[in-house]
């Protein structure tokens, strides 16, 4: 087992690569704190670990919120004590139902700050917390979730890749800050996977994205609980401020 006995918290973790990650983890020896803003959510991820004979507790959390992140670690520390490894995977791809691929023009104020506040704000809140735990430890691994719209930009998006932008330099910044602590910060930039966030993109789009990968199909949510567990793992023991990007060639 590669986390054994390792305190994992994953941020979002009621859906789609989250819960991918929160399986995985869990069959190697972790616990997982499944955040999610759904309480279902990370209840339903907690009772599929459970049922796989792993251990999981739900925090339900909207971690855009300083003072809901705050709460939230309040509760976890008063239920482990410490955390090993934190994933800020939090995010979402429209901020409401009508408005994916929106012209930058027509962007309102409000969902260019929720856009920013889901992903940005929110590894900022969770990271601030978890690192007052693992510095005095020094020790502790955190994972956030950039995207290939933060490396290369994708157009009708620019909201969520300015996010991701946000969240990849604020990777190799806090590496650089925290590695003298024992403390290893990095960044997935997963393409296009298949998760209940993508199921909304047409059959016309999916057909475009498809023919610009060249492995020829979007990712599975495995192909990225596998690069997560490679982060969290003694294996990449000289990762430091690194941005590991399965995407199936759709950026080389
Ligand atoms: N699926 C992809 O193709 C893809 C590609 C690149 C990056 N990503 C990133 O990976 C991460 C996970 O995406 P996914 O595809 O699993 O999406 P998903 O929609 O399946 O899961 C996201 C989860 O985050 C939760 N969430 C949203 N806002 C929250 C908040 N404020 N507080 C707490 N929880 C909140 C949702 O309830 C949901 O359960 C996101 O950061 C996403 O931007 C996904």
């Amino acid at each position: 087992m590669k986390l054994k006995d390792k305190v994992v918290m994953i941020t979002g973790g009621g859906s789609g690569l989250g819960r991918e990650m929160g399986l995985t983890f869990a069959r190697e020896g972790a616990t997982i704190a499944v955040n999610d803003i759904r309480p279902e959510s990370a209840q339903n991820v907690v009772t599929e670990i459970e049922r796989a004979g792993g251990k999981a507790r739900a925090f339900v959390a909207d971690v855009s919120s300083s003072a809901a992140v705050k709460k939230m670690f309040a509760d976890f520390i008063a239920a482990f004590g410490t955390i090993d490894v934190l994933i800020n995977n939090a995010g979402i791809g429209r901020t409401r139902e009508s408005n994916e691929f929106t012209g930058l023009q027509d962007v309102a104020d409000e969902d260019w700050h929720k856009m920013l506040a889901t992903h940005l704000d929110s590894t900022f809140y969770c990271t601030r917390e978890a690192l007052k735990l693992m510095i005095p430890k020094k020790s502790g691994r955190i994972i956030n979730l950039g995207s290939i719209a933060g490396t290369t930009g994708l157009g009708f998006a620019v909201p969520y890749s300015a996010a991701k932008g946000g969240i990849i330099s604020f990777t190799k910044a806090l590496a650089k800050e925290v590695v003298g602590h024992g403390i290893l910060v990095n960044c997935i930039a997963p393409g296009f996977i298949e998760t209940p966030m993508t199921a909304p993109i047409t059959p016309e789009m999916r057909k475009q994205v498809i023919a610009v990968t060249p492995i020829g199909r979007f990712g599975e949510p495995r192909d990225i609980a596998a690069a997560a567990l490679f982060l969290a793992s003694d294996d990449s023991n000289f990762m430091v401020g690194q941005v590991v990007s399965p995407n199936g060639g759709y950026v080389i």
